[in-house]
């Protein structure tokens, strides 16, 4: 299971070395929410902070837009080199358009679904995109409880996927911890997001291991 502790969940008063310590504590990608205060309820950091991140994480960043205007968004961030830009589907009437946009840019491309949206929404997209992100909270805030109807969405994305031979990605995204960390790797998850399980944690090396 690859980790990507939310940096959501940090101390930006020191986060410098809070990036350094997931970075040095064996997480596989830095996972970046952009909110912009539109598409929910929130709104965090843009290109001069991301920009900062960029510079001293030593995994790749996995940026995860819930904004609107998605365009826009993604040619702020194209030039940090992220790993994967993720967008909501929700929010995006050109789907197709955007994934071949992200991808020109030497991007890995993702579709971001809430809890409510059924992955055959994105039947005719998943051969066009790296990874999909499953939302197991509803997305503005760290801390939330898990919801639990995302196994199933796992099992029968991962099923959608194989049946069309494919290596898409599955990574979920909110409240994640040790104690569902198996089941969502049961259910065919490549990569899970986690934000207040790790950065509450005294150790976040323990942490990110507890859930490898
Ligand atoms: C919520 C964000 C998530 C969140 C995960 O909108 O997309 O990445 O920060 O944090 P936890 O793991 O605390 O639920
Ligand atoms: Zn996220």
């Amino acid at each position: 299971m690859k980790i990507a502790p939310s940096i959501l969940s940090a101390d930006f008063g020191r986060l410098n070395d809070e990036i350094k310590a997931i970075c040095d504590g064996g997480c596989d990608y830095v996972h970046v929410d952009v909110m912009d205060g539109h598409f929910v309820p929130n709104h965090t950091i843009g290109p001069v902070v991301v920009g900062a991140v960029a510079k001293v994480a030593t995994k790749p960043l996995d940026i995860h837009l819930m904004v609107q205007n998605n365009t826009f968004f993604v040619d702020l961030f194209a030039p940090f080199k992220p790993e994967f830009i993720s967008f909501h589907i929700e929010e995006e009437k050109h789907p197709h358009r955007l994934i071949q946009k992200i991808r020109g840019l030497g991007i890995k491309p993702a579709i971001v679904l809430n809890p409510h949206t059924p992955p055959e929404s994105i039947e005719f997209l998943l051969e066009d995109l790296d990874m999909v992100l499953l939302m197991s909270v509803n997305p503005g805030f760290g801390g939330q409880k898990f919801i639990s109807s995302v196994i199933e969405k796992a099992k029968r994305l991962k099923a959608m996927i194989e049946k069309k031979g494919l290596n898409t990605l599955i990574e979920v995204d909110g409240g994640v911890n040790d104690k569902n960390v198996k089941e969502l790797e049961n259910a065919g998850v490549d990569i899970v997001v986690a934000g207040n399980y790790v950065f509450s944690n005294p150790s976040y090396k323990k942490a990110i291991s507890s859930l490898k």
